[in-house]
């Protein structure tokens, strides 16, 4: 029986078995394994799915904001290449694969587009070859580093096969930075990240908010914070204050439902969705 089994992996598992001396931390809950649960997916564990089923009696629409939150990124990523015309994606916190992954959404657009995925998560890593289906034009490539440590990421081999960095990059730190409670910690981060790259870049960005729901996420952040996993709310304020040196582009930070919606975001309530996301562009 492999490790995953013994762990208590379901089947369906579409990536290869961990490498040697991979620590997958099975008997505490990671945050993407509990997302990937949550979101219906099968790389998790029964830690995972205990601490998903627990978060979740105390934050009942924590499901709607997540898938809220994952179509969002689908959007953006659409709207990022088809109409702002980009083509080379530096996506960290990355997550386990779930359709449609960024590179999907935007090679169907331009075949041509270059991702690089980055998530410090082992069992993403475990499971980056799903990340690994570029178009022959394209390419994708998957770099195991922490966003803690933005200078690794932008000195890495990795980086430099697939990014242009003379060329405008798309940055997206899509539900990660609400794991990181310090905001001058994630703006200098995000200072780091932007400051090699070339003007017309874009920063996009989701995060956790209790401004829809207070009560609701106050519960629930509680919830996870108590299972191990730090998690944190921003305001609205907040979260527009880590865009600082960029241009917020139209219609700025708004619940993740409302950036560019089509029928279904236009559908969910407010109320259920306690992620903010926004896009801005370095001059
Ligand atoms: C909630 S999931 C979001 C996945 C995807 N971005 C999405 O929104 O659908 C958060 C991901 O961020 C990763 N993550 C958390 N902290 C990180 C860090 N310091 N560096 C890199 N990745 C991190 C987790 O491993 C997890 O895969």
């Amino acid at each position: 029986m492999s490790e995953l089994a013994r762990a208590g992996h379901q089947p369906g598992s579409t990536g290869p078995d961990p490498s040697p001396g991979l620590d997958l931390r099975t008997d505490v809950p990671h945050s993407a394994r509990v997302y990937d649960h949550i979101l219906g997916g099968k790389e998790n564990f029964p830690v995972d799915r205990a601490a998903a089923a627990e978060i979740v009696r105390h934050w009942p629409n924590l499901p709607t904001s997540m898938r809220a939150n994952r179509q969002f990124m689908a959007r953006l990523a659409q709207v990022l290449a088809a109409e702002y015309g980009l083509r080379q994606f530096l996506d960290i916190g990355t997550g386990l694969p779930t359709p449609p992954n960024l590179h999907e959404v935007v090679q169907r657009v331009a075949p041509e587009s270059r991702i690089l995925y980055v998530d410090n998560d082992p069992i993403v890593l475990v499971h980056a070859r799903a990340l690994l289906t570029s178009t022959p034009a394209g390419r994708t490539a998957y770099l195991d580093a922490d966003l803690t440590d933005p200078d690794a990421v932008l000195a890495s081999e990795q980086l430099r096969d697939t990014l242009d960095l003379s060329r405008p990059v798309a940055v997206s730190l899509i539900a990660v930075v609400h794991f990181i409670g310090d905001d001058d910690v994630v703006r200098d981060i995000i200072t780091r990240l932007m400051r090699p790259l070339a003007p017309g870049s874009i920063l996009a960005l989701s995060t956790c908010t209790a401004d829809s729901a207070p009560e609701e996420v106050r519960v629930g952040v509680a919830a996870y914070n108590a299972s191990g996993i730090p998690l944190v709310a921003r305001t609205k304020a907040q979260v527009e204050a880590l865009f600082d040196g960029l241009d917020l582009i139209d219609p700025g930070v708004v619940l993740a439902h409302h950036w560019h919606p089509d029928a279904a975001a236009s559908a969910t309530d407010d109320a259920h969705v306690h992620m903010y996301g926004a896009i801005a562009r370095k001059r």
